[in-house]
């Protein structure tokens, strides 16, 4: 027997370098053992260690000579597999290393039971790192630096470090840390860094963000498509225990037979006024979130969660509000959320958000000053296979809407408000302005800030001809320059 000792669970430069020195040294598949520092069953009586040799860096090229390549798409399964919970997981690896020096397409013969193993696990491992991406809840503490968020979370392989940088792009000005009983990632605005194992009781249990997952979880919740297969297919049971939104489910399951047919009764999506206030009314009532005047940036995301002003609720993921700091001087107001801010929950963070943040950059004005927001808080789409194509909102579904970026505007008291076309201007000034005339100008509004609209960069990226497109961009480059030259 050849034995390496790896030193983690989801070491796999070390399990690269063992196992190229035991093929090297002809080690076949049944003779070779790997094992990690300090688990159980590590080392046999008769086994001998094996010499993983240097690295391949730049200095030991020479080295090389005797030493052979595999594929990116094998390094890259590898890669995966490792991080799955199988004990056998490196023997089979190497099995396919060992393999390939006669079979060097190995890899692509997916019907080959080695192959499709890995690739299972490959899959399995994928699958636990999307699903820690979508079920991770934060919960807030306060420590001596202030406020910070842990999660705790039990993924079926071991993906806390492939996932984590997610988390660290997506939460970048949050102080975070996610613990897990492999491992913990810890991120403190600065850098990512990995520690010990941890324990469920050391991650607080209850906070009221609970409530908001509840509160959002139960609003977008849709009974006529209650599908119970597939919901625990995505969902599956043993992630609901740390989900505060999964204690909901047997409720809303039971309840879903009536409320489906109250859906079915109730008129179609394409209201008419009088409806469109009728839905306020009816359905407000039992909202207290989306009734009552909110009072912080919080309540505005809860109460959107909830609001039943208009239907657009009906076919959004969810509710997209405002970003940026509490104290910013600008604020941008867009139309609505496009297909990827409905997913992503967060405005202009698809095509249209970098063409205005390339647009921003050029006018010196940095995104994270501003507060960026929409005028309609919900995506408005009519599905086209199995793409979404975004509507644009009617009046009355602006004018619902503009509760919450009135509210936004009396908390965040910005200098000045750039509105993003006709519709947010609608939004902003209280009727539609028409864009190519009024652009650039200072409007003064009601609560003593200035109004200003101009284009939006989506008509950016319609515009076939290149240079209309050139001359286009530069015009708004200009009204932003203008109105970073307003807020000083
Ligand atoms: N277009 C908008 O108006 N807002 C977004 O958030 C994205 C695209």
């Amino acid at each position: 027997m050849r034995a390496a000792v790896l030193a983690s669970e989801t070491d796999f430069d070390g399990w690269r370098r063992a196992a190229r020195a035991m093929r090297l040294a002809g080690v076949e598949p049944a003779a070779a053992r790997f094992s990690v520092a300090g688990a159980e069953g590590q080392g046999g009586l008769f086994d001998e260690p094996v010499e993983t040799g240097p690295r391949m860096t730049g200095e030991n090229r020479d080295e090389r000579k005797e030493a052979f390549t595999v594929s990116k798409a094998f390094v890259d399964l590898a890669r995966e597999v490792i991080l799955h919970r199988s004990a056998d997981r490196f023997d089979l690896l190497y099995r396919l290393l060992w393999r390939l020096r006669d079979e060097p397409d190995l890899i692509k013969v997916v019907s080959d039971r080695d192959v499709a193993e890995a690739m299972e696990r490959a899959k399995n491992v994928s699958r636990a790192s999307h699903k820690m991406k979508a079920f991770v809840r934060f919960r807030q503490v306060e420590d001596a630096r202030g406020e910070a968020w842990v999660a705790w979370f039990e993924p079926p392989h071991r993906v806390l470090e492939k996932t984590a940088p997610f988390f660290q792009r997506r939460f970048t000005t949050m102080r975070w840390a996610i613990l897990t009983p492999d491992g913990s990632a810890h991120w403190d605005a600065e850098t990512l860094s990995f520690g010990p194992p941890a324990t469920r009781d050391m991650a607080p249990a209850e906070d009221e963000v609970e409530e908001f997952w509840k509160t959002y979880y139960a609003s977008t919740f849709n009974p006529a498509r209650l599908k119970v297969k597939t919901m625990q297919g995505e969902m599956a049971k043993g992630y609901w225990k740390n989900l505060p939104e999964a204690a909901l489910i047997p409720e809303l399951v039971a309840a879903s037979a009536v409320r489906t047919d109250v859906m079915v009764a109730a008129p179609a999506p394409e209201p008419n006024a009088r409806f469109v206030r009728a839905v306020a009314r009816d359905l407000h009532a039992a909202r207290p979130d989306a009734e009552a005047t909110p009072d912080s940036l919080a309540a505005v995301e809860r109460g959107v969660q909830a609001c039943r002003r208009c239907p657009l609720f009906r076919d959004a993921t969810q509710g997209v509000c405002g970003e940026g700091p509490k104290t910013a001087r600008l604020m941008i107001v867009g139309e609505q959320p496009g297909d990827q801010e409905d997913l992503a929950g967060r405005p202009f963070v698809g095509p249209a958000g970098q063409v205005l943040d390339a647009a921003l950059e050029e006018a010196g004005i940095d995104r994270s000053d501003v507060y960026v927001t929409n005028a309609v808080k919900h995506f408005k789409h009519e599905p086209r296979g199995k793409r979404r194509l975004h509507k644009t909102p009617n009046a009355g579904e602006v004018q619902a809407c503009r509760w919450w970026v009135d509210a936004e505007r009396r908390l965040i008291k910005p200098r000045v408000v750039l509105a993003l076309g006709a519709t947010a201007g609608l939004a902003v000034l209280g009727r539609k302005p028409v864009v190519t005339k009024e652009r650039g100008q200072a409007q003064t509004l009601d609560d003593g800030s200035v109004g200003v609209v101009t284009i939006h960069p989506s008509y950016l990226l319609r515009l076939p001809d290149a240079a209309a497109k050139a001359e286009a961009r530069r015009g708004f480059i200009d009204d932003l320059a203008a109105v970073r030259r307003r807020i000083g």
